[in-house]
């Protein structure tokens, strides 16, 4: 990924809501493509390991069933610095404390159904990418 591609999630709240298109243009707008993606309803074996890392934290057993209410939208998108970038373009895990103008701040309701998820690391984004998506997808989309 080279610090080119990082992975995105529409979570259940704005998908559902309808505010997909409206995300993914949002993205488009700041530079990102989107390298490919799919939409997908979470079991809460899959929720649970897609957030292993959160296992210990007291919101793990609500992140899990939040991100199990309905379908989701993962994507791997690309831009120079995409790890980064996403991360200031989405804003704030809590919308109250996310910038003007950010994805969060327009479309996320609360701390937890916060619209959106974006990798945190290189590592992160190719273990997160890996996890949606197989490598043929990926490549093919090269
Ligand atoms: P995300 O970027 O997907 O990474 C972990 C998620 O946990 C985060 O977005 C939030 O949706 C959720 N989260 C983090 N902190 C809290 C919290 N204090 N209460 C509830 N959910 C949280």
């Amino acid at each position: 990924m080279a610090g080119t591609r990082t992975l995105t999630i529409i979570k259940p709240d704005a998908f559902g809501s309808g505010k997909a298109g409206k995300i993914v243009a949002h993205l488009e707008a700041a530079g990102f493509r989107v390298v490919t993606s799919r939409v997908l309803h979470l079991s809460t074996a899959q929720a649970e390991a897609f957030y292993e890392v959160h296992r210990a934290r007291p919101f793990f057993a609500s992140l899990v069933k939040f991100m199990t209410t309905g379908p989701c939208m993962p994507m791997i998108l690309e831009r120079e610095n995409a790890v980064l970038e996403l991360r200031t373009v989405i804003g704030a895990t809590d919308p109250a404390e996310a910038a003007p103008g950010t994805v969060r701040k327009l479309y996320a309701v609360s701390k937890e159904s916060n619209a959106i998820h974006a990798s945190d690391s290189d590592d992160n984004a190719q273990r997160e990418s890996n996890f949606f998506f197989a490598e043929t997808e990926i490549i093919a989309a090269r």
